[in-house]
Parts: structure tokens; C-alpha cells; sequence
């Protein structure tokens, strides 16, 4: 009698013991990449302003917090006028070939800036205006992610992108030209 119940006992801690190690590790669950668009950069970042009844949302007409924020944002047709006369979406959804036609791309590409300012002075300000541009690593980040048709659901971008901080700082520093090797 001793025997069978050290046996079970036995038994039932070889089993118990087992199906703890045997627990496969609980993974987290990717995060959508426009999830962490949101959290990470628009909720930070952008909705001190483009929040509902700002006079910033007014003026730009664009809310980017969670609950509206993909859908004023995915093939509308930008608010400004110069943008929407030149064949913009706010947000293409054709890959590749949406990222240079899709204006909240050209509004937070800080290092294009140069050509932004130049080219289309009627564009308004970089994003987020007057203060530190979103980093290379966010900028990259959006990018691969429209690139990749930006689905709502599917994780089409590497998070570690985020890990790069750095970002652009206009040069305007004075260049002196070198001197022409023939001529004036
Ligand atoms: C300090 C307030 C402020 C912050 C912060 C801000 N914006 Fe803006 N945004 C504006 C204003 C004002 C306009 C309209 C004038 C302009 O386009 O420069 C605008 C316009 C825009 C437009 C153009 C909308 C259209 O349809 O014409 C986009 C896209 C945009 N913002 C995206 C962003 C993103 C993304 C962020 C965060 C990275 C951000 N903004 C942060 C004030 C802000």
C-alpha cells in the first residue's frame, strides 16, 4: 500500500513537473505596425494639436487621435489646396509608388525639408511645426509601413527601427564656395 502511493505520488510530481517544463514560452503578440504608429508617435507627438476642437484640427482639418486618426487619414484627399491640386492622397495605399504622392509622408520627411520648402512654399510647415522633427528611425518607420500598402492590421515594419533617435538638423551653415578652376 506504502508502495503504490509513493508510486502515484511519484508519478503525479514526474507529470506535474513535465507539464511545467514543457510550457511553450507565451510570445508577445506582434503589434500592427499602425498601432505603434499611433501610440508611439501620434499620441505622443501630434495630437496636442490635431485633437477634435483645436483650432489647429480646424485649420488643417485633420484629428489624429486613435479613434479617428487611420480613417482621416487612408486615400482622403489632403485640406490643403495646393496639395490636393497636385494629385495627393493624405495616404496612398498603392505602395512603392504612394510614398511620394502621399502628403502626411512629405510633411514629416524632415531631411527633404530643403526641397519641401523650396519647391512648395504653399505646403505649410514640416510636422510637427516649430519643434524637434520626427527621428530618422519614426521616419523610416512610416515609410516602410506605406510602402507596404499601410494595412491596419499586419506588422509590415521592424519596431528596432524606433531604437535609431537621431534626426535631421538643418545645415545652415555658411558654405564658402571653392574657386572655379578655369574661368571667373
Ligand atoms: C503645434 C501644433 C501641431 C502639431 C504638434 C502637429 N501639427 Fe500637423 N498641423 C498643424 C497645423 C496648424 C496645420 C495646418 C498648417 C500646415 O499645414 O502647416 C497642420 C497640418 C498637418 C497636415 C496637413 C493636413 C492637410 O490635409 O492639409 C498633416 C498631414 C499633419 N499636420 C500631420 C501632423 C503630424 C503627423 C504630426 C505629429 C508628428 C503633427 N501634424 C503635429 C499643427 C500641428
Amino acid at each position: 500500500m506504502k508502495y503504490i502511493i509513493t508510486l502515484s505520488l511519484s508519478l503525479f510530481l514526474l507529470v506535474f513537473v513535465n507539464s511545467c517544463k514543457d510550457k511553450p514560452e507565451v510570445e508577445a503578440e506582434p503589434m500592427a505596425t499602425w498601432d505603434v504608429i499611433q501610440q508611439n508617435i501620434l499620441n505622443t507627438k501630434c495630437i496636442s494639436c490635431h485633437v477634435a476642437g483645436s483650432s489647429q484640427a480646424n485649420q488643417s482639418n485633420l484629428i489624429l487621435t486613435s479613434d479617428v486618426a487611420y480613417a482621416m487619414l487612408i486615400d482622403k484627399t489632403p485640406h490643403n489646396t495646393a496639395a490636393a491640386l497636385d494629385g495627393y492622397k493624405l495616404i496612398g495605399t498603392a505602395g512603392l509608388e504612394s510614398l511620394s504622392k502621399s502628403f502626411f509622408w512629405e510633411k514629416v520627411n524632415a531631411p527633404n525639408q530643403e526641397h519641401f520648402y523650396e519647391d512648395h512654399p504653399e505646403y505649410g510647415e514640416i510636422m510637427p511645426p516649430g519643434a524637434i522633427p520626427l527621428t530618422n528611425g519614426e521616419i523610416e518607420f512610416i515609410g516602410q509601413w506605406i510602402v507596404a500598402g499601410a494595412p491596419k492590421t499586419s506588422e509590415v515594419a521592424s519596431i528596432s527601427l524606433l531604437d535609431d533617435d537621431s534626426y535631421f538638423i538643418l545645415d545652415t551653415t555658411f558654405h564658402v564656395l571653392a574657386p572655379p578652376s578655369s574661368g571667373v
